[in-house]
């Protein structure tokens, strides 16, 4: 068990740690940076793409929260209408098209119920259907049309990880082929996002070894009585990851609100024993989130922020975020991860196999 967990204390940390090597499995032989394009191995026919109206992701859990990174993704790199859902409130109903939808399941397992049947409703009602997963085989690649691999390698911990930045990079792959296709998106501004995404392994690793600064500012409030995470656009899904890792393996209540719904309820419940914990990058909208920053700090709570930006010297705890364009959010959830993961530690909670929750939920 020591020997597979690699010299760490947890699989978690472990999976933490291979994110930089799991994202360049990821993008490895599928990026053309001369070109402009990607090579992803889908027969999806150009003139479908086309005429694509919507795509739809469904997931659950973690894998959610990649679909809400990669729906706003697709709107600003493919320009195609694209939308979420918890894929146990999916339904197809409304007036749409589909034979000109595209859904795409989202799952690290490629078994979770909700998400099966998901994208079983979707492909009775006639839409083309992706998996988009990290398991070989599995069950949702043999019911839809074409699947995707993440290739991030085994994941043990409960609590997804690596995982969560392979499914990101792979669907913004996916939003990279569709916009070519579809003619929306530019060879030189493709490139650049492909740059971006090369930029990401080594971008997070800056992160990981900055594992003693966050280490020690998860002891210094691990004792808090709740922790809020805050973000736009991007860093939105990433508030909400965050929150869900910390919750998950420290059993402490966490929330993840969109920056500006502060004000709009939230804000009542912040304190200064309340940590609220921001994303201030490329992507993230983080002029405003500054002064919701501004706002939480009036209140007294003590503000953790990560962040590309250079003007935050007021804030009590700084994580520097290197930069990598539209996936700085991405490589800033790392360090909600390592916090969450210290929180954890420092109680002393079973990490890898937190209370009442399961890998794989086979049930709906
Ligand atoms: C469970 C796991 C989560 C995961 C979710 C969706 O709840 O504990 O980590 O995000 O299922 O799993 P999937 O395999 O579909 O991505």
């Amino acid at each position: 068990d020591a020997a597979e967990k690699g010299g760490y204390e947890h699989y978690m940390l472990k999976e933490i740690h291979e994110q930089p090597q799991a994202l360049r499995q990821t993008i490895s032989g599928r990026l053309d940076t001369d070109i402009g394009d990607v090579d992803l191995n889908l027969n999806i026919p150009e003139e479908y793409l086309q005429s694509l109206e919507e795509v739809q992701f469904v997931a659950c859990g973690t894998s959610y929260y990649a679909g809400e990174y990669a729906a706003r993704l697709f709107e600003k790199i493919a320009d195609v209408r694209a939308t979420v859902s918890l894929a146990s409130e999916y339904m197809f109903d409304g007036g749409r098209d589909p034979s000109r939808t595209l859904t795409i399941a989202v799952t690290q397992s490629g078994e979770t119920a909700d998400t099966l049947s998901a994208i079983r409703t979707a492909a009775e009602a006639g839409a083309r259907t992706l998996a988009v997963t990290n398991t070989l085989g599995s069950t949702v690649t043999r019911e839809v049309d074409d699947s995707m691999y993440i290739r991030a390698g085994p994941e043990i911990g409960v609590a997804a990880t690596k995982t969560f930045a392979s499914q990101v990079i792979t669907l913004a792959m996916l939003s990279v082929y569709t916009g070519k296709r579809c003619g929306s998106l530019s060879g030189g501004r493709a490139s650049t996002l492909l740059e971006n995404m090369r930029a990401v392994p080594g971008a997070i690793q800056q992160v990981l070894d900055r594992e003693q600064q966050v280490k020690a500012v998860a002891e210094e409030y691990a004792d808090s009585d709740a922790f809020f995470f805050i973000g736009r656009d991007l860093g939105y899904p990433v508030a909400l990851e965050g929150a869900l890792k910390l919750k998950e393996i420290s059993y402490d209540h966490a929330e993840g609100f969109a920056s500006g719904e502060l004000k709009h309820g939230p804000l009542a419940l912040v304190t200064e024993t309340t940590p609220v914990l921001a994303v201030l990058t490329e992507g993230s909208r983080s002029e405003k989130t500054l002064n919701n920053v501004k706002e939480v700090q009036a209140r007294g709570a003590p503000v953790i922020v990560a962040s590309s930006m250079e003007n935050e010297k007021f804030v009590d705890e700084l994580f520097k975020v290197p930069s990598a364009g539209l996936f700085e959010p991405l490589v800033a959830n790392v360090y909600w991860q390592l916090f969450a993961y210290h929180v954890a530690d420092s109680k002393g909670r079973p990490i890898d196999k937190p209370r009442n929750l399961a890998k794989s939920v086979t049930v709906e």
